[in-house]
């Protein structure tokens, strides 16, 4: 497969918009049986991180395990199967604004998965912990969102496994599910997910809402481009992605998609393997 490298946030995670300049990233669907599916795309930002990922093959097929504790019974599962399924991603809360997100999700009946940092669910664990009541599912986006492909297999290891340990304080919940800063995996990243339990979740609908900062084209982006089993990368931080939240949601609705959750989308995900969309 091929990785593309990416920027790093200009400010601080903790600065008003830091850590929610995820950048624009290539579709990458892997799954163990099958060679990636789709050509990355040239990113629209040119600097790169200074370590460059190796290119790897495709991951590996993980032992089979138990389906997690985090994922819903199966009974209560929407069948993606039949439905016309998709997932609304969140990154980089907790915040100060999660309540708003939050009770919009409530408002309309909407499932969602929030990839968390671990500094800010020590800094609003109220937050994190009513995402998780609220029935959305809260996955693991490193503690301090680093560029993974800087760091060894030790400190990828110490800002995942700090940030699991954050989330279940918080929520009480079993965390399975990582994403990467920028998206950003080789090897040893999903070596470390492997040894700590956890899929990796990247996204195959960026609605590029930290790039362009901008309500209607997030909306735009998002209805154009959405597909059934698809996994959307949105930002809970920038007030012009909360402000079309709406759109998006009735927008889907009317298309006549369901919102679930990432588990709910995926089914059962292995440790250690990366996914993007349901196949
Ligand atoms: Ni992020």
């Amino acid at each position: 497969m091929i990785e593309t490298t990416e920027p790093p946030d200009t400010g601080g995670p903790l600065s008003a918009t830091g850590a929610g300049q995820t950048p624009s990233m290539p579709v990458i669907t892997i799954s163990p049986a099958s060679p990636p599916a789709s050509t990355p795309s040239t990113p629209s930002i040119p600097s790169t991180p200074s370590t460059p990922p190796a290119t790897t093959p495709p991951a590996t097929t993980a032992p089979p395990s138990a389906p997690a504790a985090g994922e819903p019974p199966a009974a209560d599962r929407v069948d993606c199967a039949k439905k016309k399924c998709i997932a609304l991603t969140f990154d980089d809360g907790p915040s100060a604004k999660s309540g708003e997100v939050l009770d919009l999700l409530k408002d309309r009946g909407v499932k969602a998965t929030f990839f968390v940092l671990g500094e800010r669910v020590k800094q609003y664990p109220k937050a994190a912990r009513r995402m998780a009541e609220d029935g959305h599912v809260v996955g693991n986006h490193s503690y301090t969102h680093p560029t993974f492909w800087s760091l060894d297999a030790a400190a990828i290891t110490s800002e995942v496994s700090r940030t699991t340990a954050a989330i279940e304080k918080a929520t009480g919940r079993q965390v399975t599910l990582l994403r990467p800063p920028y998206g950003e995996s080789n090897d040893t990243v999903r070596g470390v997910e492997r040894t700590l339990g956890l899929a990796q979740i990247l996204w195959s609908l960026d609605s590029r809402d930290w790039a362009t900062l901008d309500t209607d084209k997030t909306v735009s982006r998002v209805l154009k481009q959405a597909k059934p089993g698809a996994i959307v990368l949105l930002h809970e931080i920038h007030a012009s992605t909360r402000a079309a939240l709406p759109a998006i949601i009735d927008g889907l609705a009317k298309k006549g998609y369901t919102f679930v959750t990432v588990p709910d989308l995926l089914g059962h995900t292995k440790p250690g393997v990366s996914y993007s969309q349901r196949k």
